[in-house]
């Protein structure tokens, strides 16, 4: 038997096809179906002896009376596939894969967990064969493996997704690998046959499976659902410094105590070795010039930055006499901004963390760092984590991962160990709290100490611990009366001292204020010239820096290129892959949508009954908006259209990205006649969708770095003669009574026509496949599943701060945030305010009921955690996703909001299917769940008292119900 794992076009990498070279006799329709002896195994590994895991993959080998081969195509998967079904001894039909005349894949019915034994047969044509015993257990990992009976070389890859044999080796202490496996539990959907299994499904409030390379144990920094695959898996891990090196060095996962079978992989040592090592040997054979040229940059003079190489937003120089590569840094929070290097537009990054999924995030990541590395850039200015909901006006919201500190700190640190993951440098900013642009170069935020850890401070700390984050940029603003960029407590304090950083700290552009303050203060690089740093020779002079200080500023700067692998991993440019990355970019975008209303069913649209459709503004005939600033992406294709450079900020062009909301909608209903109305006249647009079934009208709200948002409304930003879009809204939806309105926007709105209409779809700035992902949610291919990731206020006069504050003609300004911690919902929460929409709120085509929420404690003193355990079901008729929030009441007295997200997990279940959920909090995780900043101690304490768990889809009471509760302490 020979088996081959094709290669899966939509994916890139490995899946689960398998190509069977068995003597094809020709077998006659009347023919018995056969089970081989021994021959049902999984069908990773195909391993003797591991057991079969409920909702794993498994293979059935014998001779089966088919002459075409069939395959599935989708979920839930056929019961009957070419004439053939199996069935376990308990009768549950058998979910199938793949049927061919000598093998038969399958999924294991669910309901077959702990049963210890079982036996399968195979029935075709009226006749059935004899019965085969087989071994179940609850998780039986098994890896996959090419063309070897459960061992040799694995089908482990690296993030390129190539295979990682002796012709590309891991490095031992840098490479990632991705190993695909099955039998880690329960996360695809169960089918409708059987009960589901007793699962502990992985995600990273979980706790991860074991891995070890070599015998020795590797971090895993993912584990879930490997993407477009059925009931495979995907873990993640780093090939651990001290592994053995070898062609054949055996990995093997473990979970819920059963072991996989070890596969191989090829392993070098590490040239990169120690980077920190590796970066003094170099420091020690640098001149003092050398090294004061790699703290400063090549863009001046200070004004404007000349034109640097590659289109690159800022230059360092490399150093070829000691093999030291140019550094070329680029923007890219949405895609790679540089007007020189058209990229992919990606969805807004809050539309990636609408999305709810560290995975897709992943996805989302790899496509800014690829590209990045396509074009030979090698520093990404990614990473926007500020926490804006604090802010919602703020017009940066779009880059942003929304106002929750654990959500955006999971979401950005995913794009950035993708990106870094493609040996491009992350960075993750503005450090710290710079949630406004009013003002942005003077705002001096009073905030308290406590505050600030466990908000904005809190989203950067998990993204440094979470992803290893090599780069980290200061902000514009003071904080409690410093510039962040030379603020000791900020950066020597609490990100050098309190989180071990060891990669470098450069300015925002031109944020350096000083020479000696910012250098002593912990600032390693000056972007985007040299005005302050060219100062340090002489500071070095006078004793006023010690020498100690620039070698160790050197050090962080070449730890972070070795660590990133840039010395390892040379360049190598080439084209973007425009159909891949705007696949990814369509599917972010299908994620993160968030459907805000429904009222009466409205949507999906049915295409068959429509006639007639009226599509209104927003230049919806050609294009979808997308965001300005540094983050601007310039689209492949180039912009479908551009409107100048609305003042402020005066410096950033509108571009429209190319795809048409209208010819996707005109293509979803091919029988309906798709008008277009520009919406610039209420009355005309009015009067078409007065004589159409429906009318979908696009708002949009254009919004850039330097500036924030006049209102919360749909101000038009853009043109001299300012559209007013809710009075267009009002006029179409007085006019049709099935309007349906996309917005096109960064962040938080309200909708003072909300209750008029019958749809609203939260699109964000959609990226360049916006149209086509828009299009088909609105007609039900796509079953909405994006949750809000920042609260949308009922009225300006609920934001902590009602009017932003304004800078003076000269000098700085204070910015209080009384909010302190309470930030987004915990705001609302706390001041009893009800939201128009709350954070986490996002509808779905489907239902679904939460049931049976369990608690379970293990609040073992200094590392607490709990598991909330749940049915979720979806009893609605379409498949769909939910988001299972979790969240946490503290102690009274400790002064926290009533609730804080301590954990989810994005499930998809089909109609009538139902998941037993677990969803781990555990202290240990980087996110602090279960504790609060003691400013005192200056350490996370827990706090004795009474806990309470809350488990529902949205993080206002109302859609929440209490899972259980716990004590602390005394
Ligand atoms: C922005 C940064 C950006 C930098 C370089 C600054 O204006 O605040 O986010 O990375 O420019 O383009």
């Amino acid at each position: 038997m020979n088996s081959t794992y094709l290669r899966s076009s939509s994916t890139g990498r490995l899946g689960l096809a398998l190509v069977l070279s068995l003597g094809t006799a020709c077998l006659r329709a009347a023919d018995a179906p056969v089970i081989s002896p021994g021959g049902v195994v999984n069908s990773a590994s195909f391993a003797a002896g591991v057991p079969l895991a409920p909702g794993s993959i498994a293979s059935a080998f014998g001779t089966f009376p088919i002459t075409t081969p069939a395959r599935a195509s989708a979920t839930p998967l056929p019961t009957d596939l070419a004439g053939v079904s199996l069935q376990f001894g308990n009768g549950a039909p058998v979910p199938l894969l793949y049927a061919g005349s000598g093998q038969v894949n399958f999924q294991v019915p669910w309901d077959l967990a702990n049963q210890g034994q079982a036996t399968v047969t195979a029935t075709a044509g009226g006749q059935t064969s004899a019965a085969l015993a087989v071994s179940i257990n609850a998780f039986a990992p098994a890896i996959f493996s090419i063309n070897q009976q459960g061992s040799g070389q694995g089908a482990v890859l690296d993030s390129r997704y190539r295979l990682v044999d002796a012709s590309n080796p891991s490095i031992a202490g840098s490479t990632t690998i991705l190993i695909f496996c099955t039998g880690l539990g329960a996360v695809t959907n169960p089918p409708p046959n059987g009960s589901p299994a007793l699962a502990r499904p992985l995600s990273y409030t979980t706790t991860l499976p074991a891995v070890t390379i070599g015998g020795i144990s590797a971090q895993v920094v993912y584990s879930g659902l490997a993407p477009g695959s059925v009931g495979e898996y995907q873990v993640n891990a780093v090939v651990p410094g001290r592994a053995p090196t070898g062609n054949a060095v055996p990995v093997v996962i473990s979970v819920g105590g059963a072991t996989s079978n070890a596969v191989t992989i090829a392993v070098q040592a590490s040239a990169i070795g120690d980077p920190d090592q590796r970066a003094d040997t170099l420091v020690s054979q640098m001149t003092q010039d050398e090294k004061l040229a790699i703290v400063q940059c090549a863009g001046g003079p200070v004004t404007d930055i000349i034109p640097l190489p590659r289109g690159a937003g800022g230059f360092v120089p490399g150093i070829p006499r000691l093999g030291i590569p140019n550094l070329y840094y680029a923007d890219g929070s949405v895609g790679l901004a540089d007007y020189s290097a058209p990229a992919t537009a990606l969805p807004s990054s809050i539309a990636s963390a609408a999305g709810w999924d560290a995975n897709d995030a992943y996805q989302y990541g790899r496509i800014i760092g690829t590209e990045l590395r396509n074009y030979g850039l090698n520093v990404n200015l990614g990473g926007n984590v500020n926490l804006i909901g604090r802010e919602p006006r703020d017009g940066r919201t779009f880059e942003t991962k929304g106002e929750d500190p654990i959500l955006a700190g999971k979401i950005t640190a995913a794009h950035v160990r993708a990106v870094q993951d493609q040996h491009v440098i992350g960075c993750v900013k503005h450090f710290a709290l710079n949630d406004q642009e009013t003002g942005r170069y003077s705002a001096n935020v009073q905030i308290d100490d406590r505050g600030a850890r466990e908000s904005d401070l809190l989203a950067f700390e998990i993204v440094l611990r979470d992803a290893d984050v090599q780069s980290v940029m200061c902000s514009y603003n003071l904080v409690n009366g410093v510039w962040t960029c030379e603020n000791p407590y900020l950066l020597n304090g609490v990100l050098k001292g309190d989180w071990n950083f060891k990669g470098f700290v450069m300015s925002d552009w031109w944020a350096t204020h000083s020479t000696v303050n910012a250098v002593l203060a912990g600032l390693d690089q000056e972007q985007p010239d040299n005005q302050w740093f060219s100062g340090i020779e002489l500071a070095l002079q006078s004793g006023q820096i010690p020498r100690s200080r620039l070698a160790d500023m050197v050090h962080r700067i070449l730890r972070a290129m070795f660590a990133a692998g840039l010395f390892d991993y040379p360049e190598s440019l080439a084209p973007v892959n425009t159909g891949a990355d705007q696949a990814i970019a369509q599917d972010a975008e299908e994620k993160g949508a968030v459907l805000l209303k429904n009222a009466g069913g409205q949507l999906p649209l049915n295409a068959s009954t429509l006639k007639s459709i009226a599509v209104i503004g927003s230049h919806a005939d050609v294009a979808v908006l997308s965001g300005g600033g540094s983050a601007q992406v310039y689209p492949t294709g180039g912009p479908a259209l551009t409107e100048g450079y609305p003042c402020p900020p005066c410096w950033s062009q509108v571009i429209w990205d190319p795809s048409s909301p209208l010819a996707a909608i005109q293509s979803m209903a091919p029988g309906a006649a798709v008008k277009f109305n520009d919406g610039t006249d209420s009355a005309a647009a009015s009067s078409l969708a007065a004589a159409s079934d429906v009318a979908i009208v696009f708002v949009s709200q254009w919004a850039s770095e330097g500036m924030d948002l006049p209102s919360l409304n749909f101000a038009d930003v853009i043109h001299s003669q300012p559209v007013d879009q809710d009075v267009l809204v009002a006029a179409v939806a007085a006019a049709n009574p099935h309007t349906i309105v996309v917005l096109e926007n960064g962040g938080a709105q309200v909708m003072p026509w909300l209750n008029n209409v019958s749809a609203v779809l939260e699109a964000w700035y959609p990226g360049q496949k916006g149209g086509e992902a828009i299009a088909r949610i609105l007609f039900g291919a796509v079953n909405p599943s994006g949750k809000l990731p920042i609260t949308f206020a009922a009225s300006v006069n609920d934001l902590p701060r009602p009017a932003i504050d304004n800078p003076p003609a000269s000098g700085t300004f204070p910015v209080s945030y009384v909010e302190s911690f309470d930030v987004g919902y915990k705001w609302y929460d706390a001041k009893n305010l009800t939201p128009l929409f709350p954070f986490g709120f996002g509808l779905s085509y489907a239902v679904f009921a939460f049931s049976q929420a369990k608690l379970v404690n293990n609040l073992a003193a200094g590392a607490p955690n709990f598991q909330v355990t749940f049915d979720l079901a979806n009893t609605g008729s379409l498949t769909g996703a939910e988001v299972a929030q979790v969240y946490l009441g503290m102690p009274n007295g400790t002064g926290e909001p009533p609730r804080r997200l301590v954990g989810w997990q994005k499930v998809l279940l089909p109609p009538g299917g139902v998941q037993h959920v677990t969803i781990e909090v555990d202290e240990n995780d980087t996110s602090h769940p279960l504790s609060y900043w003691d400013t005192g101690s200056a350490a996370w304490l827990v706090a004795p008292g009474d806990y309470t768990v809350y488990l529902g889809n949205s993080s206002r009471s109302s859609d929440l119900s209490v899972a259980g509760t716990f004590h602390l302490g005394p």
